[in-house]
């Protein structure tokens, strides 16, 4: 059952934005440390210290992982101060771990709030993404079309040739054809070394980033996260788990999924209205990176709620001694 009544507090939603500026900036002192684990680690301790202080009863849905390889932040994990509506959290404290230890964009801290029941429960397994931003009809792209149809769909629907589209790719082997068939149409590229959560939420900005699609796998927990994101600005997502072996199977029927080859749409992802905060690690192009400026520290977090499609940019500027 969803708890919506129960979820009606304005102020939470500044709450949830000191969540992701606290794992920010603490992994900020370790990018370009070349320490995937300690930066993961200053987030994940950050972000649960200060998820803990929130009035709120709180279920972590999609985390760092099972409760028995995950100490912090795992599925099934109750957070905040039990007073409170009750809500499920999907979060990644550092999204993008090499993103950070190389110093390289768009590494974030994110997460996202929506009432109890309201999220997919997807497991640790990948999915098969397909994104596009806002203003065009339900489904005029589909995980069932071939590449090369989405992309004619697309460039129909925009009234422009399929060179002036730029797709985002996950730069990985398994995405070889993918690659060589979305350029086969005159569609250009481009290939990002990690943070398909940035990838897709740079489809809701196109002006903004040049990316118009999203298209191929990356794990199913930030598909989650990039659908509480799509939901807040508008656009498209659609996600297909990916099986590799029985263990992967196991691991959904353990989040109660009995059909494997379902197309997951935004709304089946996130199913009520979603707060989404996303605070800048390393400098990208939705949010700056955080950024040391002589004996402080500054942030940029992008809030947003989907009950009002407000979208605030939040500047945070702190001494560092304070932290
Ligand atoms: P981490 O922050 O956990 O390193 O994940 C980064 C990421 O690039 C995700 O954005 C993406 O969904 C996933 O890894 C892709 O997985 P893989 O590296 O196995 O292709």
């Amino acid at each position: 059952m969803i708890d919506s009544a129960l979820f009606a507090d304005r102020m939470l939603s500044l709450g949830l934005a000191r969540v992701s500026e606290a794992a920010a900036i603490a992994s900020a002192r370790l990018i370009g440390s070349g320490n995937e684990k300690a930066a993961d680690q200053a987030a994940v301790d950050a972000m649960r210290s200060q998820l803990n202080l929130l009035d709120i009863a709180g279920v972590v849905v999609i985390g760092e992982g099972e409760r028995d390889e995950a100490p912090m932040l795992y599925i099934g994990e109750e957070v905040g101060t039990g007073n409170g509506p009750g809500v499920d959290i999907a979060l990644d404290p550092l999204e993008g771990t090499t993103l950070t230890a190389k110093d390289m964009p768009n590494a974030l801290a994110v997460i996202a709030m929506g009432p109890r029941g309201s999220m997919l429960h997807a497991p640790d397994v990948y999915m098969d993404k397909l994104a596009i931003g806002p203003g065009f009809a339900p489904d005029i792209v589909s995980l069932d079309m071939s590449p090369t149809e989405r992309i004619a769909a697309l460039a129909a629907a925009k009234g422009c040739k399929p060179a002036d589209l730029m797709v985002c790719v996950l730069e990985r082997p398994r995405h070889e054809d993918l690659v060589r068939e979305i350029r086969a149409t005159g569609a250009r590229i481009r290939l990002i070394t990690d943070g398909d959560v940035a990838g897709v939420i740079h489809c809701a900005e196109t002006a903004k980033t040049g990316i118009d699609m999203y298209m191929g796998s990356g794990g199913a927990p930030e598909g989650v996260l990039a659908a509480a994101a799509l939901k807040c600005m508008g656009g498209q997502i659609q996600g297909r788990l990916l099986f590799r072996n029985d263990d992967e199977r196991g691991r959904a029927a353990k989040a109660g999924i009995s059909d494997l080859n379902k197309i997951y749409r935004r709304d089946d992802m996130v199913t009520a209205d979603v707060i989404f905060a996303a605070t800048g690690v390393t400098d990208g192009s939705v949010v700056r990176g955080a950024r040391r400026d002589g004996d402080y520290l500054e942030t940029e977090t992008l809030l947003m709620r989907s009950k009002t499609g407000s979208v605030r940019r939040l500047f945070y500027r702190v001494r560092i001694d304070d932290n």
